[in-house]
């Protein structure tokens, strides 16, 4: 089985290194949209015009399932994008609310989502959340985040100083938080830290391995043939991350 994985940068890789581990596709083709990341800043029909032309990339090279590896496409423009093809396409968002339902057992318990400012806009976790009962819901915009990552700085001060300004104001650590950008697990380890490893953090590679597995049926593992990384700008950066991000045990 091929799969493709799309995200707007480095971010999907996060995911890219889930679906490996998982052994779940015989070939892999990942594309990030370098030359125009980041999404997460622009407007609902940008957002859906560059995914359906990331869908026009895939088109020649005959895959069997698309993985959106991108919170900010899987907001706006999924279901734009299922009209456009016969080929499945799964998003990271019904994904990442599954996993807080399987994770956090009482739906009291207060849930940080922090993602980009488009997926915090359209609102989609906070609503899919409610719809199974969690009320108790925190939402941060800290696109911030997306930069640093692709400049690599997975730990540091400036990472520390981002935490700073967008957590400093924020009372004891959340039950969970919902990495709700595919950039964020890049950083998981500091974020930990900084919450004093005290929050269940979601991360939509390990979410959608789980929804692939459970809701797709997707069980059967392969030996990993082909990986092939394609980007719209600097593909050998892309390559150099995913090399340090794929063989790293973070
Ligand atoms: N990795 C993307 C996400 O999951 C977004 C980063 C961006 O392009 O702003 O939302």
């Amino acid at each position: 089985m091929k799969a493709g994985v799309f995200d707007s940068g480095v971010g999907g890789l996060s995911v890219l290194k889930s679906l490996i581990n998982a052994k779940l596709f015989e070939e892999i083709i990942y594309y990030g949209d370098t030359a125009r990341v980041p999404y997460g800043v622009k407007d609902k029909q940008t957002i859906i015009q560059f995914s359906l032309q990331a869908l026009e990339f895939f088109a020649p090279h005959h895959i069997d399932i698309l993985i959106v590896a991108c919170n900010t496409v899987s907001a706006y423009a999924l279901k734009e994008m299922q009209k456009h093809t016969k080929i499945p396409i799964v998003g990271v968002i019904e994904p990442g609310v599954l996993a807080v339902q399987k994770k956090v057992a009482d739906t009291d318990s207060e849930i940080l989502i922090i993602a980009t400012r488009a997926t915090i806009s359209s609102g989609e976790y906070e609503t899919r959340l409610r719809k199974i009962g969690f009320w108790n819901l925190k939402s941060l915009a800290t696109g911030l985040f997306v930069p640093i990552v692709e400049e690599g700085l997975f730990e540091g001060e400036v990472l520390e100083s981002a935490f700073r300004y967008y957590f400093g104001e924020l009372g004891a650590a959340p039950k969970a938080i919902i990495l709700g950008c595919t950039h964020f697990p890049l950083i998981a380890p500091a974020l930990d830290a900084y919450f004093k490893h005290q929050s269940i953090l979601i991360h939509s590679g390990e979410a959608i391995v789980e929804y692939l597995e459970n809701v797709m049926h997707l069980t059967s593992r392969y030996p990993l043939k082909s990986l092939q990384f394609f980007a719209s700008d600097n593909v050998a950066q892309l390559t150099k991350t995913a090399n340090l991000w794929l063989n790293t045990s973070i």
